[in-house]
């Protein structure tokens, strides 16, 4: 059987995937682009393919023809599309910009983002009022973006990453390309105390060009819909407080690692995958294995063990841990604190998804700051 991500797919997820792993570990599917690929969706196989130094990001590597997104080929040389040994060094050197003493020292300016938006919000829609503006407030300050550009920044990244036309995200796309091009150049020039400065000496303007580019991607939308989907389940649980790790295993948009290639024929989950088809780890339905996650699908933040796999695993573990720990951590603490009594304004079931190929997200989270809690049953999702 060919797996497909169509609508009957996308509706419930938790449940496609669920079915797929009764049937085996490993699926013939079909991308949304008509291309032939492999879905991998038991935790173990997932997990040791995230650190398999035979499967390759670098599309050099693809026999059958994959694209993905064409990029500027300036854009192109970021960790994301890169192995060993050009990762290795690139991710030494950005490393510097992401040791613990950095990110900390980040905690007062991510404070008085998350704290500015959280008077504000009225609840509205408590997605567009919070969980989109403090990552990319975030990102802005990591990469020095002057705040008198921050709105057009931020224009543009919607367009590029939730295009709504073609046309417009191309020349957002453009736009970007261009500020960001003159970003490094001005940070080359006058070095300040930001990321980007940080790595300015050791990095080409193209080497510094991809990741600005590549923070502003891996950086946004994960943190807005960990944030928005983590709050969906929060409340319709009664919960105030939670592990960010429960979180990312739980409600993570994200359903697939980034796409691999073997470099040679592989042997995953007794299936042999040749050389240079390409392979979708299906993290998502990782977290819901039940012979690593007992009651995988019951949000439990007070789980024992947690080894999910929701910043990835291996080499190209999520450079921005981290700083994603502290957002999250922050931004939750910044709205629970204020309101306590906070509920969803409708039942769980009826809050509004955007399921796509790669991500699950919210449409919108309306709320009510000081409602009072209706309960709406277990957190599950699907089965
Ligand atoms: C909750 C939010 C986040 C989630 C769920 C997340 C998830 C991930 C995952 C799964 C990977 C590995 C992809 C793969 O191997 O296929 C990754 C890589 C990466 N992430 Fe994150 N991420 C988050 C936030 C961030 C933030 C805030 C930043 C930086 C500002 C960031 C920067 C990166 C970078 C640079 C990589 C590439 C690392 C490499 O290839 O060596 N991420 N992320």
């Amino acid at each position: 059987m060919v797996v497909r991500f169509d609508e009957e797919f996308l509706k419930d997820p938790v449940c496609s995937y669920a079915r797929l792993r009764a049937v085996g570990p490993v699926h013939r599917a079909e991308a949304p682009d008509g291309s032939p690929v492999w879905l991998v969706t038991g935790y173990d196989d997932v997990r040791a393919a995230l650190a398999d130094p035979r499967l390759s990001l670098d599309k050099a590597n693809a026999t059958t023809g994959y694209r993905g997104l064409a990029l500027p080929p300036a854009l192109d040389k970021n960790l994301l599309n890169l192995d060993a040994p050009d990762h290795t060094r690139l991710r030494r050197i950005l490393g510097r910009a992401f040791t613990p003493r950095r990110v900390e020292a980040l905690r007062p300016a991510v404070e008085e983002i998350a704290g500015a938006l959280a008077d504000a919000v009225t609840g509205a829609d408590l997605l567009a009022e919070f969980c989109v503006p403090l990552p990319i407030r975030v990102i802005c300050t990591l990469l020095g973006v002057p705040p008198a550009d921050v709105t057009r920044f931020r224009e543009w990244t919607d367009a590029v990453l939730v295009p709504a036309d073609a046309g417009r995200a191309r020349a957002a796309m453009g736009s970007l390309y261009a500020f960001l091009t003159a970003l490094v150049e001005a940070k080359r020039a006058s070095p300040g105390e930001d990321l980007l400065s940080v790595v300015a000496d050791s990095l080409s303007a193209d080497e510094m060009l991809s990741a600005a580019f590549l923070l502003l991607l891996a950086g946004y939308e994960n943190v807005v819909h960990v944030l928005g989907n983590g709050l969906a389940e929060l409340l319709s649980a009664g919960l105030t407080s939670s592990t960010v790790d429960e979180l990312v295993r739980h409600a993570s948009p994200l359903q697939l690692a980034i796409r691999r290639f073997p470099t040679e024929d592989v042997e995953i989950g007794g299936t042999t995958i040749p050389a240079g088809e390409t392979v979708l780890l299906a993290v998502a339905s990782a977290h819901r294995d039940a012979s690593v996650f007992p009651d995988a699908d019951v949000f439990d933040p007070s789980r024992a063990e947690n080894p999910h796999v929701g910043f990835g695993f291996g080499p190209h573990y999520c450079l921005g841990a981290p700083l994603a720990r502290l957002e999250l951590s922050i931004g939750l603490e910044a709205l629970f604190s204020r309101y306590p009594g906070m509920s969803l304004a409708v039942p769980y079931a009826e809050v509004e998804w955007r399921s796509a190929f790669r991500s699950r997200s919210l449409r919108a989270l309306p709320v009510r700051l000081n409602g009072r809690f209706p309960h709406s049953g277990t957190v599950g999702g699907g089965g």
